[in-house]
């Protein structure tokens, strides 16, 4: 309780007031002696993956106390995927403010950040990096497996997969409104290989939540063992003193790159594991990833790239198998919150070979190669993303003209318009929608296949945007050009009837165009114009956020060398101050 005390100028008093405040719960101060935990409560009715998060959170309290230390619950912002406009991730780097804020200014000693739904977790990470207390991830689990005549179902995969059909004309109103019962059947986040599961798994192989932790399901009895036993660990976390810098190392990173490729994990995380390492000072580049991503074993086979969900990922062992079967590439000295290395917890578990189909093995893995390939080019300098087992085999070296739309507005308008000048070759080009432009880079780079090709058969085409996608979508979908169209990005520069060539084998994307006539559209090339979110949170948004290459954090957000300071002079703006 001593912590980070109230400004009065007096510091006895500061402790003596805080003593009389602190009497509310029925605490004495003996108990403020004790290490003081601070449990970030994300429970919120609107954001449905935290609603049932209540009863973990008093399991979380049990453990804590059992192990000696004084839980204290506080609210942060929740954010949920589907209830959140114009995007989550709008809101990302304002949730991980919030909570490093928090855990800096309150009187605690520790913290379990209780995540889920996509953003939710990077987030988190992202503050408890920078706050750099003792932290512990817990999630509030992944959903059930829903069924529909016999078929599994998967949120969002199949959110996706039926309503193309239902636009295809293969599924009827009431089959549609039947699946849309059946998709989200119990509390917990998303239950395919998603943005969710993925940052969840990445936690977990690089040490900051508690084993088993990604993959058990919302409902299973485990998950409320696993809360409590989240509240033993933070208590021995910090008498221990293990904070974030010491787990999050840049080895820890490369972990977690890896099990993002062993399991076909959300686009997503590769934006937020590097503003992440950038928390930290480290540095972490897309060529890593890719570089990382050529040599890792695709060994999960689960949705959207393979055929299982998150339940089935349970049975077998969860994140556990994983790390086990790829643990000759793994840097397996990094410390975990269970204050042992990653090599010894992993080290008694043995994967059963009745789920060797979920989990493969290492020599016989379900691809070679990871789940995600980064592209260079003169359509995206700085990359571009893929996730080529997602795709369609033969679109992944294809030349195609482009059909451009300069909004997510503009596609809206016109995707489904019968007099689109569009083949099942063409490559559809989305601009504007990055992190400045949208802003916040929405979901909506899994282009919808113009309803007329869907109406011939069409269900892939080549998609090229410099925004984001769910993690559980698929298709031959090239995410995350940077630099964005908004900011003067060559994407933006592209023009109908454009030759497009990409060739993922050479991870390259192409514009193919000659260099004069890209200087001279960039010569006539105005910045576009915005008519919404200009003032407050989005506007600092726009001012301040990075590109995807480096995480779209806030350029503020970055460490800042105490040694060098900053004047009171550039604080304000670098005038004259009178
Ligand atoms: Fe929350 Fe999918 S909607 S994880």
């Amino acid at each position: 309780m001593g912590n980070s005390q109230t400004s009065y100028g007096d510091a006895g008093f500061s402790a003596f007031i805080r003593r009389a405040f602190s009497r509310h719960l029925g605490h004495g101060p003996e108990e403020f002696d004790k290490p003081v935990i601070g449990i970030a409560n994300t429970f919120s009715e609107i954001n449905r993956c935290h609603s049932h998060v209540k009863p973990m959170i008093e399991a979380i309290k049990q453990g804590v106390i059992m192990e000696g230390g004084t839980p204290l619950e506080f609210p942060t912002i929740s954010i949920g995927e589907m209830f959140t406009s114009p995007t989550t991730m709008l809101y990302r780097n304002l949730v991980a403010m919030d909570t490093e804020e928090m855990i800096i200014a309150q009187p605690i000693d520790g913290t379990v950040l209780i995540g889920g739904c996509d953003k939710m977790a990077p987030a988190q990470l992202m503050g408890a990096a920078s706050a750099d207390k003792p932290a512990i991830l817990f999630t509030g689990g992944p959903m059930n497996n829903g069924e529909y005549k016999g078929r599994t179902l998967g949120a969002c995969s199949d959110c996706r997969h039926f309503w193309q059909e239902y636009k295809a004309g293969t599924v009827s109103e009431e089959e549609i409104n039947e699946i849309n019962e059946r998709l989200a059947p119990t509390a917990g986040h998303c239950m395919v290989m998603g943005s969710a599961s993925t940052i969840a798994a990445c936690a977990e192989a690089m040490g900051m939540m508690l084993p088993g932790g990604a993959a058990t399901p919302a409902t299973a009895n485990e998950r409320m063992r696993l809360a409590r036993e989240t509240g033993r660990a933070i208590v021995r976390q910090v008498k221990e003193n293990i904070r974030p810098s010491d787990i999050l190392t840049k080895k820890a990173l490369e972990n977690g790159i890896r099990t993002l490729m062993a399991v076909g994990g959300s686009t997503n995380t590769v934006i937020h594991l590097i503003a992440i390492a950038k928390r930290l000072g480290l540095s972490l580049t897309l060529k890593e990833f890719d570089e990382l991503s050529r040599n890792t074993p695709f060994i999960a086979n689960l949705r959207p790239a393979g055929k299982y969900q998150l339940q089935d990922l349970f049975h077998a062992g969860g994140i556990n198998a994983v790390l086990k079967e790829l643990s000759p590439l793994l840097h397996l000295d990094q410390i975990t919150v269970t204050g042992k290395t990653l090599g010894e917890n992993i080290a008694g578990f043995e994967l059963s070979e009745e789920y060797r189909d979920i989990v493969r093995p290492f020599e016989n893995p379900l691809f070679d190669e990871g789940g995600i390939a980064v592209l260079f080019g003169n359509l995206a300098p700085d990359g571009a993303i893929i996730k080529p087992k997602a795709a369609s085999n033969q679109l992944l070296n294809h030349r195609g003209q482009a059909v451009v739309f300069s909004s997510i507005e503009d596609m809206e308008k016109r995707i489904h318009d019968p007099e689109l000048d569009v083949t099942a070759e063409s490559v559809l080009v989305l601009q504007n929608a990055g992190p400045v432009g949208a802003p916040g880079m929405p979901e909506a780079g899994g282009i919808p296949i113009p309803e007329k090709l869907l109406k011939q058969g069409i269900r892939d085409m080549v998609r090229l945007s410099d925004c984001r996608m769910s993690g559980t979508a698929s298709g031959a979908v090239i995410l995350h050009a940077a630099p964005e169209a908004a900011v003067g990005g060559a994407i933006g520069l592209v023009q109908n009837g454009d030759w497009i060539e990409l060739d993922v084998e050479n991870r390259s994307l192409e514009l193919m165009v000659s260099k004069e006539e890209l200087e001279h559209r960039r010569r006539l090339w105005n910045p576009p114009t915005f008519e919404t979110y200009l003032r407050g949170y989005p506007l600092l948004y726009r001012q301040h956020v990075l590109q995807a290459n480096d995480g779209c954090d806030f350029d503020f957000m970055l460490p800042v060398k105490k040694e060098e300071g900053v004047s009171g002079k550039v604080l304000a703006g670098g005038g004259d101050m009178k």
